[in-house]
């Protein structure tokens, strides 16, 4: 586990670019913390070190937002914030899961009935005060090893 600060927005996403660059297909990420702890901000720095070139918008309304980025990777941003027993979102999540093109991104995953695979990263955002956050990062399972070598 490695737990940083970060005192900006813009230090936030600096470090969900360097998670995403060494991001690839297959890979699940799961972001936790209170409502404006930051996990929408640290997505928006993880989608673009994937390559993507869209901006990131919050999938709060819409559940899910896709975009692409490096060697056809699709990236899946979901917010489960306001999701409903059964919702269509939870299906094509779970089989997002299953592919190695995909990189899922989850917020709010405490609110998904199914079981996540062992093999995760987990981000967790603390409000420490108006421009400092708290960010730990867990990983679990073999593949994420040498992750958090040079964050
Ligand atoms: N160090 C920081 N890291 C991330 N966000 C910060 C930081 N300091 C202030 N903020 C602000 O906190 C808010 C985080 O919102 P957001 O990323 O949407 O949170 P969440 O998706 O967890 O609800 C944004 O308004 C952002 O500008
Ligand atoms: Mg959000």
């Amino acid at each position: 586990m490695r737990i940083l600060r970060t005192k900006s927005e813009e230090e936030t996403i600096s470090l969900g670019k360097k998670i995403g660059a060494k991001l690839d297909g297959g890979d699940l990420l799961l972001l936790k913390g209170d409502l404006g702890g930051g996990k929408t901000t640290i997505s928006k720095g993880i989608v673009a070190g994937l390559g993507a070139k869209e901006d990131v918008t919050s999938p709060t309304f819409t559940i899910e937002q896709i975009y692409k980025g490096k060697n056809d990777i699709y990236i899946f941003h979901y917010d489960f914030y306001r999701l409903l027993g059964g919702d269509i979102a939870e299906f094509e999540f779970l089989e997002n899961l299953n592919s190695d093109k995909a990189v899922v991104l989850v917020e709010w995953p405490e609110n998904l009935e199914a079981d996540l695979p062992h093999e995760r990263i987990e981000i967790i955002l603390t409000f420490i005060n108006e421009t400092t956050r708290e960010i730990q990062i867990k990983t679990f399972g073999a593949k994420y090893q040498n992750l958090l070598g040079d964050l």
